[in-house]
């Protein structure tokens, strides 16, 4: 089959790999007819986590049930199924719990797994013709309709950009009427913004510095604010208070909740050229509200091949912890625990309630991977969401 393929640190190749197969009788064989390409394979791309030089890339994956192991039961041949990014046995006691993201079994010795991607596991990544997919009964989602419809984008964002996005906004604790600051509009942090007008929040701003990122915040009924404009936490004070703050808020200028969806390649809003690991948490601990929560979707990795001068290669960083204890801030973090949403969140789409595909900006064929990812990591050419088409 053909599959693209970590060759080197800005690299990908388009290469002929053995095919998925059939593994344990628990398995089934998806054949790809969708594969988005995400914002955590670009740390990949980067050269920052490890990946080795023949990695097939892509965990976000929508298709059809292709070839069906002996022990699967709930799922045929034939049906239309999208696969969430981190795999899962769906009995062990954090699967049992609703932690899929940290299931006990897919990594002996360790918690969870996803789809091609270093450091989690050995399983082959979707971004190819075929995938294997493990414990099948648990990881195959079942969708109505037919591969290549009106509803291909937004069921391919069920595998991973929209679950994160809502999972961010249930990090933060974005309920009706609340305040929201999301910094980061890429897939994460706009389907996160979609997420909290669905929610029902009040009012939800999304920082970022790209223009076409910031136009589809706009789109999507958010305030897009532009870092390179100002210190975004004063510019979202500064229109707070000129829309008026909500009766008897007026001592507070700042959010209710606070979504990190951007990670560890923050950019340096002082000096773009540089990164910033910890430049967005300041800015949302000098944002968010006494009593108010962060929820933490952007990746912070354990070890950076390429720290920034002032990062360490564990991951550890100095925050203004005192800031989020005085203000009595809860801090949430992590990976998303995919499974718990999909079903929802696709019934939602089913529902018309929900149109993530909208922020969908190119399509390809796999052979087009390296010159959307190049476009993509230089955050260019417009590229906000590119999906593979095998
Ligand atoms: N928790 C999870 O399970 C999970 C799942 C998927 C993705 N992620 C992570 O979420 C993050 C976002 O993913 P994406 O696909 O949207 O990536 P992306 O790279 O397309 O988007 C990140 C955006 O952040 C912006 N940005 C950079 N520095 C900033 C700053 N200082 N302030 C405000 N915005 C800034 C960039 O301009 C860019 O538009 C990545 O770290 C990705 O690895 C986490
Ligand atoms: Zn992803
Ligand atoms: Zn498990």
């Amino acid at each position: 089959m053909r599959a693209v393929v970590f060759e080197d640190t800005r690299r990908v190749g388009v290469e002929q790999v053995p095919d998925a197969v059939i593994e344990a009788p628990t398995d089934v064989v998806v054949r790809i007819t969708s594969s988005a390409i995400c914002g955590t394979d670009l740390h990949m791309y980067d050269g920052r986590v490890g990946a080795k030089p023949g990695l097939v890339l892509g965990h976000e994956p929508l298709g059809v049930v292709e070839s069906v192991g002996k022990a699967v039961s709930m799922v045929n041949q034939g049906d239309r199924v999208v696969v969430p990014t981190h795999l899962f046995c769906g009995v062990c006691v954090n699967c049992a719990r609703g932690f899929s993201a940290a299931c006990l079994r897919v990594r002996p010795g360790e918690f969870g797994a996803a789809y091609g991607y270093a450091g989690m596991g050995p399983y082959r990544g979707a971004q190819a013709e075929l995938l294997r997919v493990p414990f099948a009964d648990a990881n195959c989602v079942l969708l109505p309709g037919e591969p290549g419809d009106a509803r291909e984008d937004d069921f391919v964002l069920l595998a991973d950009a929209f679950v994160t996005g809502w999972h961010a906004t249930e990090l933060a604790g974005v309920s009706p009427a609340s305040t929201v600051a999301i910094f980061g509009a890429g897939a994460i942090g706009l389907l996160a913004a979609h997420s909290a007008i669905l929610r029902g929040a009040a009012e939800v701003y999304v920082v970022d510095r790209v223009p076409v990122r910031l136009d589809q915040a706009g789109e999507l009924g958010a305030v897009p604010v532009d870092f390179t404009e100002g210190d975004p936490v004063e510019q979202i004070k500064e229109l707070r208070r000129r829309a008026g703050l909500p009766m008897g808020e007026e001592q507070m200028g700042g959010v209710q909740a606070g979504i990190d969806a951007v990670g560890f390649q923050a950019t340096d809003r002082t000096d773009l050229a540089r990164e910033d690991p910890t430049g967005v948490i300041a800015d949302l601990a000098r944002l968010v509200n006494p009593t108010g929560s962060v929820g933490i979707a952007g990746v912070y990795t354990a070890h950076d091949f390429h720290p920034v001068a002032e990062a360490r290669s564990d991951g550890s960083l100095t925050v203004p912890w005192a800031t989020f204890f005085d203000k009595g801030v809860s801090v949430r973090f992590g990976r998303t625990h995919d499974r718990r949403y999909t079903t929802l969140l696709r019934d939602l789409v089913v529902a018309g309630r929900a149109r993530p595909g909208r922020i969908v900006s190119h399509h390809g064929s796999l052979e087009d991977a390296p010159r959307l990812f190049s476009a993509f990591d230089r955050r260019a050419d417009g590229v906000v969401k590119a999906v593979l088409r095998p």
